[in-house]
């Protein structure tokens, strides 16, 4: 009878060890920064007029206009035909960081570029 009854207790002491011992490794684990990534993480279309003409007006296009700076980046055609080049350059891998002098677009901008890649660099 004493020893189920120690049994019982000590049971329910595991258990509680054991579910605080989960929500303490949770809850550290994702206080853990990852490495965030700037590949294509949505599934929802990205749209050119809406989202990529408007981050490159923004960001780019003082420099990378019609007869500036090399890649003229003021056309979807033109923004197509390099576009691996500029997903390079927003995350300055093996080429240089744009936009230049820093510092890099939110992941999310990344990101939604490199959607726009991935779903065929529509003109949309
Ligand atoms: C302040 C001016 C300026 C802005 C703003 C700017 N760039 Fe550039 N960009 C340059 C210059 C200057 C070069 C060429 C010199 C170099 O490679 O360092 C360049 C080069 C590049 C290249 C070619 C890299 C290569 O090695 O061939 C790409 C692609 C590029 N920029 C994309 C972008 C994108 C995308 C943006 C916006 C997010 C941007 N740039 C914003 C000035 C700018």
């Amino acid at each position: 009878m004493r020893s189920d009854h120690y049994l019982f207790v000590n049971m329910k002491k595991n258990a509680i060890v054991f579910v605080f011992g989960t929500i303490i490794l949770f809850g550290f684990g994702s206080c853990k920064k990852d490495k965030v990534s700037t590949d294509c993480v949505s599934s929802t279309t990205i749209h050119f007029s809406t989202q990529i003409k408007p981050m490159i007006d923004n960001n780019c296009i003082s420099c990378h206009s019609a007869g500036a700076t090399s890649p003229d980046l003021s056309t979807h055609a033109n923004i197509a035909a390099n576009a691996t080049l500029v997903l390079n350059s927003l995350s300055g891998s093996g080429v240089q960081l744009m936009p230049l002098g820093g510092p890099a677009l939110n992941d999310s901008l990344i990101s939604q570029f490199s959607c726009w890649i991935s779903q065929g660099k529509q003109n949309n």
